[in-house]
């Protein structure tokens, strides 16, 4: 896919981090764009849920700045991220086990209408996100209990979209998946691109993230350490810039983008 040009929805700006002693981001920049699927791969500790979560107003970054459409913002929180238009799905999915589809995706922004739940509405609004996701769940007031792992991965990624928004990050939304739950979630995220979002997938998977994402943005040791078209970055070239070590054996040299893409 072509590379989409002109104003980065999201944009971060010198993005540091850090743990007490941990260096977890260290002078990050990265943009995503509309109608883009951006993935973000990395060891186990690279800094990369820690970048999602700088993202997405779950944390503070110490030093740096995050501009949506070019403006620096300031996004204290989750909420006043998804209010500029960018959500995030975590590890956690943080979904209520006892509640029904419905309520979980309507969870703290439940629609009502003279003061009561407008329970027809969130039905219909739940069926709609669903489908722009192709998801399918066998009812959309079966409790969350009851559900695979694809689904509720669905059910986290359509609270998402119940706020409309410009960005979806995701952080590893294929751990703990099997292979045709796997297809269903890459599926979805392709179906977010085409409805125009920007999305940032996180992932351990080279299979996977070579099947879906446009762009592959390597994190090692808190900082970017390549970022490579999906269409043309070699398995090889990806795990040198993870690891830092070329198939030499040499230190790999810090990989950039080339100016046209
Ligand atoms: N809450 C925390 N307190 C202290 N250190 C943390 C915390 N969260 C992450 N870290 C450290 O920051 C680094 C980056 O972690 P993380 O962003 O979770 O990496 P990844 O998601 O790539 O595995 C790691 O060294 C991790 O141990
Ligand atoms: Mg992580």
């Amino acid at each position: 896919m072509n590379r989409t040009p002109g104003t980065p929805v999201l944009s971060v700006r010198g993005v540091s981090r850090n743990y007490g002693a941990v260096r977890a981001l260290v002078d990050v920049d990265l943009d995503i764009h509309a109608h883009e699927v951006v993935a973000i791969v990395g060891d186990i500790g690279a800094g990369k849920s820690t970048l999602a979560r700088v993202m997405s107003g779950a944390l503070a970054p110490d030093s740096g700045t995050i501009e949506v459409d070019g403006a620096p913002v300031t996004m204290p929180s989750t909420r006043a991220a998804r209010e500029l238009g960018i959500a995030a799905v975590f590890q956690d999915l943080a979904l209520a086990e006892n509640l029904d589809v419905v309520q979980n995706l309507f969870l703290g922004q439940e629609l009502r209408r003279a003061g009561m739940l407008d329970e027809r509405r969130m039905e219909r609004r739940a069926w709609e996100v669903l489908s722009q996701l192709a998801a399918r769940v066998p009812s959309v007031r079966a409790p969350v209990r009851a559900l695979s792992g694809g689904q509720r991965q669905a059910v986290a990624v359509a609270r998402t979209l119940v706020g409309n928004p410009r960005v979806v990050v995701l952080d590893e939304p294929l751990a703990s998946l099997g292979i045709s739950q796997t297809a269903e979630v890459l599926n979805m995220v392709e179906r977010l691109r085409e409805s125009g979002l920007g999305v940032v997938m996180i992932s351990h998977s080279m299979v996977d993230v070579q099947a879906v994402a446009d762009r592959i943005v390597v994190l090692r040791l808190g900082r970017i350490n390549g970022d490579f078209d999906a269409e043309h970055a070699s398995y090889e070239d990806l795990i040198a810039a993870i690891t830092g070590i070329t198939p030499t054996g040499r230190a790999a040299r810090p990989t950039t983008r080339p100016a046209t893409l």
